[in-house]
Formats: structure tokens, sequence, C-alpha cells
């Protein structure tokens, strides 16, 4: 029920220390827009370098290198930018507890020196691949978190051991619904440098767009409520991130592919 974690604060981190552009405060509407599949194939699942099973996370380094957590082929996959075909970076396929191995792993972050840091499901474990390794150190605290509350609708702020919520998005009561102020199975947020949030609105089939501060959303990609594999739609989309031109990056993990929304 916990997922859109960002770890110790290094998404937020890196979100500042990228290029500022006015396009970010700007109310788009473009939930009409096409994806671009920049992993995978639509629709297929596999195990070769061009292919992905499940993937749940996709961010993008500085030097826009993708990473694609593919959950169910136990691995990190790194995509030069404009190809299409990954190396395994993380993870040997095995779903097992070796520090080389990963089991359902769920989402990564890359920082600025190349390290990556991984949280497993299925080893309830965040390991840290310092850059090149193959094997990881498992690192323990997280800080603060965001969490995306997918049984209750909405996206509070949450602090270990912080007792009170403040609500960013979605029903106060965990109402779902498929309006601007309401969400259906939330699972991920980011931010961007002017504070917007991009929310995954899972069940909606769509990303919310909140300005900073708001809580009326802007549907950007995806169409409302239309689970799909077109270029314009998404099907159980997982995460999403930016990159520095503020591109957003979509996990459209049933359709088992990486999908990119220019920003314009
Ligand atoms: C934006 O979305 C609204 C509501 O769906 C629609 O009526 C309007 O035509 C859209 N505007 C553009 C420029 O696409
Ligand atoms: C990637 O593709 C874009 C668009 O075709 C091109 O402008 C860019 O130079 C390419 N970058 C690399 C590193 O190949
Ligand atoms: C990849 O998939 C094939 C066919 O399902 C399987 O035989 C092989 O063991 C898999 N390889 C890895 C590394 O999981
Ligand atoms: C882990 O991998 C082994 C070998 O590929 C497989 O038999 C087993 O079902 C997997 N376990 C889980 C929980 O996926
Ligand atoms: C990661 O390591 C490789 C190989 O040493 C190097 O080329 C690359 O620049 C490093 N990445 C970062 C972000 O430092
Ligand atoms: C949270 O509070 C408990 C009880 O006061 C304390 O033992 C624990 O160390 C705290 N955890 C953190 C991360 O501050
Ligand atoms: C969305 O629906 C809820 C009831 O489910 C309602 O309270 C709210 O006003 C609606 N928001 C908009 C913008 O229509």
């Amino acid at each position: 029920m916990v997922v859109g974690l960002i770890f110790g604060g290094i998404e937020l981190a890196s979100v500042v220390a990228l290029y500022v552009t006015e396009k970010g405060s700007t109310t788009t509407n473009s939930s009409t827009s096409a994806g671009i599949t920049v992993a995978g194939i639509t629709g297929i699942q596999g195990n070769d370098s061009n292919l992905l099973n499940t993937p749940y996370d996709a961010t993008v380094d500085y030097q826009n290198t993708l990473y694609v957590t593919d959950r169910n082929n136990h691995r990190i996959q790194k995509y030069l930018m404009n190809s299409s075909y990954g190396t395994t970076v993380c993870g040997n396929g095995l779903n097992g507890t070796a520090s080389n191995e990963l089991k359902y792993p769920s989402q990564s972050l890359v920082d600025s020196n190349g390290n990556l840091r991984v949280a497993e499901t299925g080893n309830s474990r965040i390991q840290l691949f310092y850059n090149g390794s193959l094997s990881a150190v498992t690192i323990g605290s997280v800080g603060a978190l965001i969490i995306a509350n997918s049984y209750a609708n909405n996206i509070v702020p949450w602090a270990i051991n912080v007792s009170s919520w403040t609500l960013l998005a979605g029903d106060i009561n965990g109402k779902s619904g498929n309006n601007a102020t309401t969400l259906n199975h939330p699972t991920d947020v980011t931010f961007d440098p002017m504070g917007n949030m991009y929310v995954v609105d899972k069940y909606n089939c769509r990303i919310q767009l909140f300005m900073s501060g708001q809580t009326v959303g802007t549907t950007i990609a995806g169409i409302r409520s239309h689970a799909g594999h077109d270029s314009a739609l998404l099907n159980s989309h997982i995460s999403v991130h930016l990159d520095s031109q503020l591109d957003l990056y979509v996990a459209d993990t049933s359709n088992n592919r990486i999908q990119k929304f220019l920003r314009y």
C-alpha cells in the first residue's frame, strides 16, 4: 500500500539541480498527446535486451541515460540515449537474496555519481549499487517520504514518527473518483523544480498534474478511464519521472513498455 517513496530526499535533491524552464509553470492540456515508446515493445513480455517484463519504474540521469526497473525479470536495465536495447546493470535475472540479485525490484533512482538505489519488494530492502558494481550493499534509512496512498486515493507527505498528515491531492476521506479533484488508486508521485506535482492516477489511466499548492488537477498524459496500448493511452502504469527537459517518463506496466511524453 505504501509506494512512491523518495529515498532520503535524493530524488528531490536531484530535481532541484535540474535546469529550470518556464514550461513547468504552464498548464497544458495534452491529454490527447501521444507517448513515444523508449524501451520495451508494446504488449510483448520477455527477457531479451529489447524487451521488458512488467516494468515498474523508469528514471533518467542528467545524460538522459534511462534506467528501467524490470520487475519480473529481477533486473535493472540501462539504455543509452536513443537506444532501444538495454544492458543489465543490476540483478542477474534470478530472484534470490544475494548481493548481486534482486527479487521483484519496484523502484530505482540514480544519483549524479551514477550510483543506483533499488527498492526491492521481494526482499524488503533498499540496495545501493555503486556505479559499475554488480553487487550491492543494503542501506537502511529512508528519511522523508511522499506517499501515494493507493487505497485511500490521496497523496500525503509523511516523515518517520510524524503523526500529522497534510493532504496534497485526492479526497481527504479516501473516496475514489475520476474528476479533477479526485484520484483512483494513485501509485506514484514526483515533483518538478517549481513544486508542481505529477501523480500516477492508475485506475483512471492518466497522469494528473497539480500545480504547486493546488488540489485541482489537469490530465497531461493518458485519457481518463481509457486503458489501452495506443500511443496516447496507458495500461496499469505504475510510476512517473521527469527528465531535465521536464519530459515525462511513464512505466506503462501492463503494456511492457516505457512511454515518454514530450513537454511542450
Ligand atoms: C482542454 O481540455 C478541456 C476539457 O477536456 C477541453 O474542453 C479543451 O478543449 C481542451 N483544450 C485544448 C487546447 O485542447
Ligand atoms: C537522439 O535523438 C535525437 C532526435 O533524433 C537527436 O537530436 C539526438 O542528437 C540523439 N542523441 C544521441 C546521443 O544520439
Ligand atoms: C529468459 O527467458 C527464457 C525463455 O523464457 C528462459 O529460458 C531463460 O532462462 C531466461 N533467462 C534469464 C536470464 O532469466
Ligand atoms: C524464483 O525463481 C525460481 C527459478 O527461476 C522459480 O522457480 C521460482 O518460482 C521463483 N520464485 C518466485 C517467488 O517468483
Ligand atoms: C559511471 O562509471 C562509468 C565507467 O567508469 C563512467 O564512464 C561514468 O561517467 C560514471 N557515471 C557517472 C555519472 O559518474
Ligand atoms: C521513532 O520513535 C521511536 C519511539 O519514540 C524511536 O524509538 C525511533 O528511534 C524513532 N525513529 C526515528 C527514525 O526517529
Ligand atoms: C469531484 O467529485 C467529488 C465527489 O466525488 C466532488 O466533491 C468534487 O466537488 C468534484 N470536483 C470537481 C472539480 O468537480
